[in-house]
């Protein structure tokens, strides 16, 4: 961390929790947080399931967290059936949207190039992109894990103009680590953030790179926060397993 850079703390509920079961755990979650320090010095964010956006959103109102959406298409409206665009988003109160998570990736068979296209669309409206990154086991083991990283890079980044990524914001996922219990090393996490923000700081400016989030995401828990946002090059973390329950994400959230 960074004190230029205000932490991103985000959760993703992937597709788990009902509607009753998602304002249950935001209403917990805006309990615990308010009138704490940390939502001051902190962004606070939770990527509930589509169908949870507006019990979430109420939930959530005039607490300072955020909403976010877990993914979208890149099309404004149309026969896209299955499909939510950022204008739907927007619409159900969220200011964030993940992009590119590795489970998009790997079983909803999204390449770069539609990564870059719903980067793309969400560069034309106000939400804040989130493009996840990452590599797997096997390219780590191979030694093509800068290699991965910076081919998904270029490619979500493809076409578009540098002065419009002031926003941006990157989740540093290594896929071996999400849902496995097993966490990159703060140490092992703080050198691919390095590598990312050098990547960006050649494609983009020396400006855009050092102001860029670059959030860490893979079995982040409450024992192992403080010591990965310790790390000169991680600005929050994006948590699966551990957001789902509103004590254990709190205490991520007010990590020390
Ligand atoms: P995890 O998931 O915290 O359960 O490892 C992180 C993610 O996929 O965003």
């Amino acid at each position: 961390m960074n004190h230029h850079r205000k932490p991103i703390i985000a959760a993703n509920w992937k597709m788990f929790k009902t509607v009753p079961e998602a304002r249950e755990t935001a209403v917990q979650l805006k309990v615990l947080l308010d009138g704490g320090p940390a939502l001051h010095s902190r962004e606070v964010v939770v990527c509930p399931p589509f169908t949870a956006l507006a019990a979430v959103k109420e939930a959530l109102s005039g607490s300072g967290i955020q909403l976010g959406g877990q993914n979208l298409h890149w099309e404004d409206e149309g026969a896209f059936t299955g499909e939510i665009s950022a204008g739907m988003l927007l619409d159900c109160g969220c200011r964030y949207v993940l992009l590119g998570h590795s489970e998009r990736r790997q079983f909803f068979f999204e390449t770069d190039e539609a990564v870059s296209r719903k980067l793309r669309a969400v560069l034309s409206t106000p939400l804040i992109p989130v493009l996840c990154v990452g590599e797997s086991l096997a390219q780590r083991e191979g030694g093509r894990m800068e290699a991965v990283i910076e081919a998904q890079l270029a490619g979500a980044l493809a076409g578009v103009e540098a002065s419009r990524l002031d926003r941006l914001v990157v989740a540093y996922e290594p896929v071996w680590a999400i849902g496995t219990g097993k966490t990159a090393t703060p140490a092992i996490a703080d050198q691919v953030h390095g590598m990312i923000r050098e990547w960006l700081a050649r494609r983009c400016s020396a400006d855009m790179a050092a102001a860029v989030r670059i959030l860490y995401g893979g079995s982040v828990k409450p024992a192992n926060a403080g010591e990965l946002m310790a790390r000169e090059n991680i600005d929050g973390a994006l948590v699966g397993g551990a957001s789902l329950d509103a004590d254990s994400f709190a205490r991520i959230v007010e990590f020390k």
